[in-house]
C-alpha cells in the first residue's frame, strides 16, 4: 500500500480537498469515476483514523475537518446535483463515524454506564449527578476566562467556534426527531418551535445567533480555518449522533445534556458582553437562553428522558451521549482555558 500519502500536513489537506472536490459531482459519477480509486482512499482514511488514535493531533485535525466538511454537503440544499448517496462517500463517512466514536469511548471509565439505575427518577438523578460531579460543570474557562479576563477579539473567536452547534441546533432537532412519538416527539416539537421563534421570522434562534456575526463582523470565509480539532469535534459529535437513528438514545443524552448546560455557561458570556459594553443586539441569543434553556432541559428530562429509559438499552445509549457530551465537552474547554492563558501571558510578556 501506498504510504508516502499523508507524511506532512500539506498532504493531509491535499487529501481532504481533494474528497471535498466531489462534493459538487453527482453520486454516480462520483462512484463511476473512484472504482479504481477505492483501495487508496480507505487505506488514506484508516491511516488518518489510526494516527488519531495514537494521539496524532494533525490527523485528529483532519479526521474531524474532512468529516465537517462531509456534514456541511449533506446538511445544505445544493444548487444542483451533489455527491450526496456515492458509496465511496459513505464508506469514507462511516469509516470517519467510528473511528470518532470509538475515541469517545475510550474517555468513559468501564463499568460506568452499566451502573446506571434501572428506574426511571433514579435514572435521571443519576445522570444530572454524573454532571455535577464531572469537571466540565462550571468549568473555569466560563467562570473565570469567560467572565472575568476575556476582551472582545476572545469573544469573536468564541462565537465563531460554537456556531457549528448553536448556528444548527434546529436542524439538530429536526433530524433527531424522526421516528419518535408521544411524549418524546412532542417536546422535540415544542422545542424546535422556540428555535423557530415561535413563529416570528426576526426571533428565529440561528438568526438571533447570527446577528452576532454582525457586531464582530464575521465572514463565511474564515469559519472553517478559525476553528480547532476540538471545535469540529462537538459539531460533528452532535449531527452524527441525530442523524442515525440507532443513535437515537444517544442523541437524547448528548442534547439534554447541552441544554442542561447552557444557562450557567451563557451568564458568564452576558457578564462579559456587559463588561466589555458591547452592543446590546449581539447578546440578545444568550439572554434568551439563559431561561429558555433551562426550561428545554426541564422538559427534555421528563418528557424525552424519562418516558425513553425504559431498558438496558436506552438507558445505557442515554448515559453514553450524556458521557460522550460531558467529556468531549471538558477537553475541549480545557483547551481552550490554555489556549487562552497562553495568549494572555504573551500579551503581557509583550507590554513588559
Ligand atoms: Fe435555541
Ligand atoms: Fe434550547
Amino acid at each position: 500500500m501506498e504510504q508516502t500519502v499523508l507524511a506532512d500536513p500539506e498532504s493531509y489537506l491535499e487529501f481532504v480537498d481533494e474528497i471535498s472536490s466531489w462534493f459538487s459531482v453527482p453520486a454516480a459519477e462520483v462512484d463511476r469515476k473512484l472504482s479504481g480509486e477505492r483501495a487508496r482512499l480507505i487505506a488514506s482514511v484508516e491511516l488518518i483514523n489510526d494516527r488519531a488514535a495514537a494521539g496524532d493531533r494533525t490527523a485528529f485535525y483532519y479526521q474531524q475537518l474532512l468529516l465537517a466538511r462531509i456534514y456541511g454537503m449533506v446538511t445544505t440544499i445544493p444548487h444542483g446535483r451533489n455527491a450526496e448517496g456515492s458509496v465511496v462517500l459513505h464508506e469514507v463517512t462511516r469509516l470517519l463515524e467510528d473511528a470518532t466514536l470509538a475515541a469517545e469511548n475510550r474517555f468513559i471509565e468501564p463499568g460506568t454506564v452499566e451502573a446506571a439505575p434501572k428506574e426511571g427518577k433514579a435514572f435521571l438523578s443519576w445522570i444530572k449527578g454524573l454532571a455535577r460531579s464531572h469537571r466540565v460543570f462550571k468549568h473555569p474557562y466560563y467562570t473565570e476566562f469567560i467572565n472575568q479576563h476575556a476582551q472582545a477579539d476572545d469573544l469573536r473567536t468564541y462565537v465563531i467556534q460554537e456556531s457549528l452547534v448553536d448556528g444548527r441546533f434546529d436542524d439538530l432537532l429536526a433530524m433527531m426527531q424522526i421516528g419518535t412519538d408521544g411524549p418524546s416527539k412532542l417536546e422535540i416539537a415544542s422545542n424546535f418551535w422556540d428555535e423557530m421563534g415561535n413563529g416570528k421570522a426576526e426571533e428565529v434562534h440561528t438568526h438571533l445567533f447570527n446577528k452576532i456575526y454582525e457586531v464582530f463582523d464575521i465572514t463565511a470565509d474564515e469559519m472553517e480555518s478559525a476553528m480547532t480539532a476540538s471545535d469540529l469535534l462537538a459539531g460533528n459529535l452532535a449531527l452524527l449522533l441525530c442523524r442515525y437513528r440507532s443513535l437515537y438514545p444517544e442523541a437524547v443524552g448528548f442534547l439534554g445534556m447541552t441544554e442542561w448546560l447552557v444557562p450557567d455557561r451563557f451568564t458568564n458570556v452576558i457578564r462579559a458582553w456587559e463588561r466589555l459594553g458591547l452592543p446590546d443586539v449581539g447578546i440578545t441569543y444568550h439572554r434568551l437562553h439563559v431561561t429558555i434553556d433551562s426550561v428545554h432541559a426541564a422538559g427534555w428530562f421528563h418528557n424525552i428522558v424519562l418516558p425513553s429509559a425504559t431498558s438496558d438499552h436506552m438507558r445505557h445509549g442515554i448515559a453514553r451521549g450524556t458521557l460522550w457530551r460531558l467529556n468531549s465537552s471538558a477537553r475541549h474547554l480545557d483547551e481552550r482555558l490554555e489556549q487562552a492563558r497562553a495568549k494572555n501571558s504573551s500579551d503581557t510578556d509583550r507590554k513588559v
